[in-house]
């Protein structure tokens, strides 16, 4: 009993302990636990907290060997030049930084973690996270990034987690995840997708969270049952899409057999007599379209092999009207 609070006070002291070397406006630590909002403890140090200090760089006199560096809730308006190579984990969330230049981290040969959430992120260009060794997770949520290029997440034997929600990404080149070995969780939650291109998630073999809820997904073509990561662990959120559950639905919903547990997960929102239902209880002769689109074949269904003929696996003219616009193939 006496033990187990001696160990106890003994822990507390270490994470109450002063930090060690305080720097211009940052508060350092080399021992062993480093706690900084609104991470819990790294055993990454030395490590350096420069939250909400008005800094617009890097600041000088960091530890030797910096390994965690906490520069969130400050003025950096620019991919810093200067980062030491020891660094670990680099956390700039909250700043004004609108582009990161290529060939940003090949020199951070170490680092693991990357957080640029909430800043004005407008584009990302292919390459810049590429041939990475080491990263393991990369945040760019709350940006303004529209489009995901071919190239930009490639060869990252390590990358797990990948987040990208709150953008405005209204289309993901096939390929712009490529060669993710690892690749676990995939976060796209609130952008403007309105279709997902074939290519888009294969080849993630670990690919086990993938977040799409919230965007403008209406259809998605009998293609597309394959391509979804379907295992029994594998979580696809779909939930808060427009999704149409008529005549071009038709040809996924066939597809559906109840084992993937994402088709639990689409609710329809178009027409109005179904709205509210689940896609995997309507019978599939009652998905039908009405006039001119009632002729019209799914875009995807005029050849066998879908997969590398139709340019799209969710209908871009989802957002308009099925009858003033009968679907086109590309
Ligand atoms: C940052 O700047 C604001 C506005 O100039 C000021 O009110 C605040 O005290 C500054 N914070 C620090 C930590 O210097
Ligand atoms: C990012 O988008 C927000 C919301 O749409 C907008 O208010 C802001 O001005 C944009 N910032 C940039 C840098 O484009």
């Amino acid at each position: 009993m006496w033990r187990k609070l001696r160990h106890l006070l003994i822990f507390l002291l270490i994470i109450l302990k002063e930090p060690n070397t305080p720097e211009a406006g940052c508060s350092c630590s080399t021992s062993t636990f480093c706690q900084i909002r609104p991470l819990w403890f790294t055993r990454r140090t030395p490590c350096c907290n420069c939250d909400g200090q008005n800094l617009t760089g890097i600041p000088p006199d960091l530890p030797e060997n910096i390994a965690f560096l906490y520069l969130g809730n400050n003025k950096i308006t620019s991919f810093p030049q200067n980062i030491p190579k020891s660094i670990g984990q680099l956390e700039l969330e909250n700043n004004q930084i609108r582009s990161i230049p290529p060939g940003a981290l090949s020199c951070l040969l170490q680092l693991v973690e990357l957080n640029l959430d909430k800043n004005g992120i407008t584009n990302v260009k292919p390459g810049t996270f590429s041939d990475h060794k080491m990263l393991y997770t990369v945040c760019l949520s709350s940006n303004n990034i529209t489009e995901i290029q071919t190239g930009t997440f490639s060869n990252l034997p390590e990358l797990k987690r990948l987040f990208l929600h709150d953008n405005q990404i209204n289309q993901i080149q096939p390929g712009a995840f490529l060669n993710l070995p690892k690749l676990w969780s995939l976060g796209l939650r609130s952008n403007r997708m309105t279709s997902i291109r074939p290519g888009t998630f294969t080849n993630l073999p670990k690919l086990e969270y993938l977040d799409l809820e919230a965007n403008r997904l209406s259809v998605l073509p009998q293609s597309a049952h394959g391509m979804l990561p379907a295992g029994i662990r594998k979580i696809i959120c779909f939930e808060k899409n427009p999704w149409q559950c008529d005549c071009r639905m038709r040809p996924f919903r066939l597809k559906m057999t109840g084992s993937a547990k994402f088709e639990n997960k689409i609710t329809c929102e178009h027409p109005a007599h179904l709205r509210g239902q689940k896609l995997k209880d309507i019978n599939p002769e009652d998905l039908i379209c009405k006039e001119t689109t009632a002729s019209t074949l799914p875009f995807d269904s005029h050849t066998s092999s879908a997969v590398s003929t139709s340019s799209s696996f969710a209908s871009t003219e989802s957002t308009t009207s099925p009858t003033a616009h009968p679907l086109s193939y590309r």
